[in-house]
């Protein structure tokens, strides 16, 4: 990809899944990576596959804590900021709890704005940059038991909107890429049944993997998109066609 040798790449729950492989991704483009995840994640396993051009925050993106520390590193230069962290808490609108519904939104969206917010001003004081959010298809058609989920990632596609157009003429671009269903750790674990499935569902017939998340979020970072602002990639296999 153009020009991502160098950059300083911010990724939030790099620890794992898509974030994990968008790290290793990075890294083969030689990006000096800042891997953001939970303090109970283990250390040794990144330091012993990013030996170099590696810092990792312990950090929880919903604590004021947390955006501090993250702030901190920002403060010395950012290229890329990835909001890739993400949880879900699942129950149908009659049963769903206001913790499962605050937790969500915490970690989803206000830690999503709180962070692009800090990355934008200072990508614009350094004449330009790339953000990039996690949406879901999901946010396309709505998903059973999931309106905490849902209701989050729709909203970063609006959040990606209304950013792109406040900081566009600063160079800055924000983009959001919706995966559909991916074969991370947590799919494959399901029961063979049901991903299979999901796989019927899709339209290429398999899950999707998560280096084929960060493909994408690779091109969008770098120059080869460079005039692509605001806008939101499904990488789904074709699932959103229903
Ligand atoms: N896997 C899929 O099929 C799929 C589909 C659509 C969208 N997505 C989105 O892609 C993103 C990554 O998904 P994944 O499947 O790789 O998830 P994952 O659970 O494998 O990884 C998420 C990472 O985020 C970290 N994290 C969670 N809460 C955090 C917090 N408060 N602070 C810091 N780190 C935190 C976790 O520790 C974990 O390492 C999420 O935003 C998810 O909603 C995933």
């Amino acid at each position: 990809m153009k020009n991502l040798k160098g950059k300083r790449v911010v990724i939030t729950g790099g620890a794992s899944g898509i974030g994990l492989a968008t790290a290793v991704r990075f890294y083969e483009e030689g990006s000096e990576l800042c891997i953001v995840d939970m303090p109970t994640e283990e250390e040794t396993e990144l330091k012993a596959r990013f030996p170099e051009r590696m810092t990792y925050i312990q950090a929880d993106v919903s604590t004021q804590d947390g955006v501090d520390k993250i702030q901190n590193w920002i403060n010395g230069g950012v290229d890329v900021f990835i909001n890739n962290a993400g949880i879900t808490r699942d129950a149908t609108m009659a049963k769903m709890t206001d913790e499962q519904w605050d937790q969500v939104l915490a970690v989803n969206l206000t830690a999503v704005y709180k962070l692009s917010k800090i990355a934008a001003i200072k990508m614009k004081e350094q004449g330009g940059g790339a953000i990039l959010q996690a949406s879901s298809v999901v946010a396309h058609y709505g998903n059973f038991g999931q309106s905490n989920y849902v209701a989050t990632k729709a909203a970063v596609i609006g959040l990606t909107k209304t950013m792109a157009k406040e900081y566009g003429k600063y160079g800055v671009r924000i983009n959001s890429v919706a995966p559909g269903f991916i074969g991370t750790p947590m799919v494959r674990s399901m029961p063979e049944k049901v991903v299979k499935m999901m796989e019927d569902k899709v339209p290429l017939k398999r899950l999707g993997e998560p280096d084929e998340i960060a493909a994408i979020y690779a091109f969008l970072a770098s120059d080869d998109a460079k005039y692509i602002t605001g806008t939101c990639i499904n990488v789904d296999g074709g699932i959103v066609l229903g």
